[in-house]
């Protein structure tokens, strides 16, 4: 019985995998949020370095990993690929179950396969300083250990709330060398023009995202980087799927599903759109994306053009969206609390190519405290919307006397979201159900985009 399926350093991939070429059709323009003009790589400028607005843009179906970003993969990748078969026993399933994991990373989770990347084109661009924001604190800690690994300084605008009831992620940044701020602040103007109406404002992801793009666009030797949802970040996580077609090749099976969890898009982007040209070429495989009942931004967000920020400052994609000032309930999955969605991800939805499931906060600790009483990992509260999801899937086959292979990514650790796992042995946690009324108000204030011809 093999639990654990190992690549050598040598297989970590040397390109990433491009899903544009693979989509089923054209991909909806980006949106200029002044002009409301398709945007031009010059437009972009400001915001981010060439080379990554050259992979935003990108029609090749492979790109090469550069050498010194490999380097740094080396430290955590390849990671590992387990068959859970403790699991198994424990729900008495005939299913094969698999799971990724990618909390073996410095930072714990998925999030550094692109903010290394991220760092390392910055620093070849010439920039000095990168401004980002993060809401529970994984994003900001893994582009704090990239901007430490190539010199470069960072500042991090960290959602209120997550700053005072997360400290350790917060210590986390710091030791990496950021600049951690909580946001709003009062160092932009969407901040202090916050501040002055809310003076007690908690913050958001969309209020956060606007003060670091406008730190950024202000600040001639600093570029923004964004941790989810954009095309490169997505392109730059192909690496776990990439790594898992060759692990499962070992395990001498291939998933008849795989499920990712869900915030942006980019850690289900990277296990699932390695398998979507398979799909395409007519293999069965279901690639399942699992989101939280309280932000459904696939299950029952709209797929149209918005901002990909609350203050109206970032560009506008086409995505599914519940609007971009939803102020999503406090779950304590905080990365999985975002407004919209991957465009690349929306598209696929939308074209019938990758389903998506909402599951309450309740059921997917449930399912993360089944996990690590079997498997040992103690999951991430967004990971266990995933296995969720994964334990669903095992129970219907179980139902319909079926047999199948379960693959899903486990993408990050929860040894920094202890508080969550007291809370809900506490019996203080709730289940946040559909806030439609909430949606229904922010979705009237979609921006309108008219596209030539
Ligand atoms: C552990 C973990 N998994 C998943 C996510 C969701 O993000 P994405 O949808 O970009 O993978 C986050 C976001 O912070 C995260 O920290």
């Amino acid at each position: 019985m093999q639990t654990k399926f190992l690549l050598s350093e040598e297989q970590i991939p040397t390109h990433w995998y491009n899903v544009i070429p693979d989509l089923p059709g054209p991909l909806a323009p980006v949106i200029h949020p002044g002009t409301k003009k398709p945007v031009t790589p010059d437009d972009l400028l400001p915001l981010f370095p060439m080379g990554l607005i050259e992979q935003e843009v990108s029609r090749e179906r492979f790109v090469r990993i550069p050498e010194e970003v490999r380097e740094i993969y080396k430290i955590w990748r390849p990671s590992p690929l387990f068959r859970a078969h403790r699991l198994e026993k424990a729900i008495g399933t005939r299913s094969r179950i698999y799971y990724k994991y990618e909390g073996v990373s410095p930072a714990g989770s998925h999030k550094p396969n692109t903010a290394v990347p991220q760092a390392y084109y910055n620093k070849i661009f010439g920039t000095k300083r990168i401004a980002t924001e993060t809401g529970a604190g994984q994003w900001g800690s893994s582009m704090a250990l990239a901007c430490q690994m190539f010199g470069l300084d960072c500042t991090v605008y960290m959602v209120k709330v997550s700053f005072h009831q997360k400290p350790y992620r917060k210590s986390m940044m710091q030791l990496w060398g950021a600049e951690v701020l909580a946001s709003p602040s009062d160092r932009t103007n969407v901040g202090r023009a916050i501040l002055a109406k809310e003076p007690t404002n908690q913050g958001s992801l969309g209020i956060a995202i606007s003060e670091a793009v406008e730190d950024a666009a202000t600040h001639e030797d600093t570029r923004y980087a964004l941790g989810s949802v954009l095309n490169h970040v997505c392109l730059h996580q192909s690496v776990i799927g990439l790594e898992a077609k060759e692990q499962m090749k070992l395990a001498g099976d291939y998933p008849d599903v795989i499920i990712g969890c869900h915030g942006g898009g980019s850690n289900f982007a990277g296990i699932a759109f390695p398998f979507v040209a398979d799909k395409s070429a007519g293999k069965k495989v279901r690639l399942v994306a699992a989101e939280p009942t309280s932000c459904p931004t696939l299950t029952k967000g709209v797929y149209t053009f918005d901002f990909g920020d609350t203050a109206q400052m970032a560009p506008i994609a086409k995505m599914y969206t519940l609007g971009h000032d939803f102020m999503p309930p406090g779950i304590h999955a905080g990365g999985l609390r975002y407004h919209g969605a991957s465009p690349l991800v929306s598209q696929l939805v939308a074209a019938g190519v990758i389903e998506a499931k909402a599951v309450g906060q309740l059921a997917c600790f449930d399912a993360a405290v089944t996990f690590a009483r079997t498997e040992g990992i103690i999951p991430a509260p967004e990971s266990s919307h995933a296995i969720r999801v994964a334990l669903d899937e095992a129970e219907r086959a179980k139902q319909e006397g079926k047999e199948k292979v379960i693959l899903f990514n486990l993408s990050g650790h929860g040894h920094v979201d202890m508080a969550a796992y007291d809370a809900y042995f506490a019996g203080q946690l709730d289940d946040f159900e559909y806030p439609a009324d909430k949606v229904r108000e922010a979705l009237a204030r979609l921006p309108k985009v008219e596209l030539a011809g």
